[in-house]
């Protein structure tokens, strides 16, 4: 039985007077079913706050189950507060395995003067809980340590989304209150010198394993605190990777690394968490090994494998707002750094002009992604980047920038199953009077819709490129047969 059972069997006495939040969830609702494998398969919780967020309707839950939630919380609340008093604050948090143990030892001298007696599987589930809570990031470290979560959003204390293989569904997690979810903001951003309040309630945090991190907090975020975490892939996708799920086929990636290799400047287009920076990555590892590249992100999240890499990192003002270093003065230092290879995170803003200056001045072979739905919208998108910049250009002329330094535009997109795949490669080919003339090489097609997922891959065309000569100059012949075409009309 579980404790919340056998205190509610027990008929334990009234909680203190409203200390009862309405709408409390269910402990034993059925844990998330999008989560097989996931850390979840840990004992049944003990107390609520591990809960789904789906709040039953008042009416079911019976004023003795309401008690009994409230004495799970106080008894989680009265060890924690203990623990928090008796753990040595001067204590390394950063030794983990030492403050684990630590913790271990208070917990035990705690939880034996408490009355309530505890199954071993309720111990550990509690000890894990609070642990989290003192030493991790409380209830959502265990979908952080989940491999099969890519992305955790804390929606307020009481609704925690997660991604799993590319679906959003609700997390059995769930944070006591606004203040809960803050400590845990600080926890995040103070080790990195960061503060967030509501003077400054916008920030973007990076945890200790890399992973990406939004906070929002009120007044801004009407809901409370918001925390979107993007988790850093330890093994990050291969292209090999990308095959198997179906996003390219094997002729698209040889033509991709084919454009890479001959230095060919290309632009991933795609909606927010599409795989921009994903492909861009995958795109880095072909860049040969002799070459000296320089990225530039605002937060560092290509792992590229060659040796000769040089990482900028753009960096956010200071308290006192002075101390920024913007991705425009990272690109623009990059230049002088003797790059033979640039690739830009994301182009948001005024970095585009020196980005696709840098493609015309000889920096060819610059990758980069940009956030936009099609290619075409990708062009209209840079046209505006380029404006942010503030040079009083004409359109006419940042046109002609652009169609002269992008030479391959790789859109990529998050499919209504979720799934994410490339759904377009298309050549930009130049200036047809005020118009920038584009060319599909690749589009998607989809040929079906089998058990909740889109069946489909991009296909050839029929469309020779007019970059080829540019391959071929670089020594690359590619078969005909990538392209669609019959050997005979190549
Ligand atoms: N082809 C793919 N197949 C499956 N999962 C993928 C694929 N590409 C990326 N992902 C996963 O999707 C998530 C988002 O990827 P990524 O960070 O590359 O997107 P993005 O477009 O750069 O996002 P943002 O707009 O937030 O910068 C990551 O968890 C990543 O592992
Ligand atoms: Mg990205």
């Amino acid at each position: 039985m579980s404790l919340l059972k056998r205190i509610e069997a027990a008929g334990v006495a009234a909680p203190r007077p409203g200390a009862g939040p309405a709408g409390a969830p269910v402990p034993d609702a059925p844990p998330d079913a999008a989560s097989p494998g996931s850390q979840h398969s840990a004992p049944p919780p003990i107390a609520p706050p591990s809960g789904p967020a789906r709040p039953l309707p008042t009416s079911v839950i019976s004023p003795a189950r309401d008690r009994a939630l409230q004495l799970n919380r106080d008894l989680k609340s009265r060890v924690k507060a203990r623990l928090i008093a008796e753990l040595d604050p001067s204590m390394d948090l950063s030794r983990h395995d030492e403050v684990r143990q630590r913790l271990q030892v208070l917990f035990d001298q705690i939880v034996e003067t408490e009355s309530v007696i505890l199954t071993r599987a309720e111990r550990q589930r509690l000890f894990e809980e609070l642990a989290a809570d003192v030493i991790g990031f409380g209830p959502i470290e265990p979908l952080l340590q989940d491999p099969t979560v890519t992305e955790v959003m804390v929606n307020g204390p009481h609704k925690v989304y997660v991604e799993r293989r590319g679906k959003l569904t609700l997390a059995d997690a769930e944070f006591e209150d606004d203040e809960h979810v803050r400590r845990i903001i600080d926890r995040i951003v103070s080790p990195l010198g960061r503060h967030v309040d509501e003077s400054s309630p916008i920030c973007d945090a990076r945890l200790p394993d890399g992973s990406r991190v939004n906070i929002v907090i009120p007044p801004i975020s009407l809901i409370g605190p918001v925390i979107t975490i993007r988790k850093f892939s330890k093994t990050p996708l291969t292209v090999d990777d990308l095959i198997r799920f179906g996003s390219l086929t094997r002729e698209v990636a040889e033509f991709l690394k084919a454009c890479v290799v001959a230095r060919l400047n290309i632009v991933v287009s795609g909606g927010t968490g599409s795989g921009k920076t994903t492909l861009l990555d995958v795109l880095s590892t072909f860049i040969p090994d002799d070459e000296r590249i320089i990225t530039v992100e605002d937060a560092a999240e290509l792992q590229l494998r060659q040796d000769h890499w040089v990482r900028l990192e753009t960096r956010p003002a200071n308290i006192e707002g002075k101390g920024a270093v913007t991705m425009r003065d990272c690109v623009r230092a990059c230049l002088r750094m003797r790059p033979e290879r640039i690739v830009v995170g994301e182009c948001r803003g005024g970095e585009a002009l020196d980005m696709l200056q840098a493609m015309n001045t000889g920096h060819d072979g610059s990758l980069t992604t940009g956030h936009a739905n099609s290619p075409r919208d990708m062009l209209s998108r840079l046209e505006t980047m380029v404006l942010m910049a503030g040079m009083d250009l004409p359109v006419r002329a940042i046109r002609e920038q652009i169609a002269s330094a992008v030479d391959l535009i790789v859109q990529q997109s998050r499919l209504r199953d979720g799934s994410r795949k490339v759904t377009q490669i298309t050549e930009v080919q130049g200036m047809e009077g005020d118009t920038i003339v584009l060319q599909d090489i690749f589009t998607f097609e989809q040929t079906g819709f089998e058990g909740g997922r889109i069946i489909g891959s991009v296909r050839p065309t029929g469309v020779r490129p007019k970059f080829m000569p540019k391959l071929e100059d670089a020594g690359i012949s590619l078969p005909a047969s990538v392209f669609g075409i019959s050997e005979r009309f190549f």
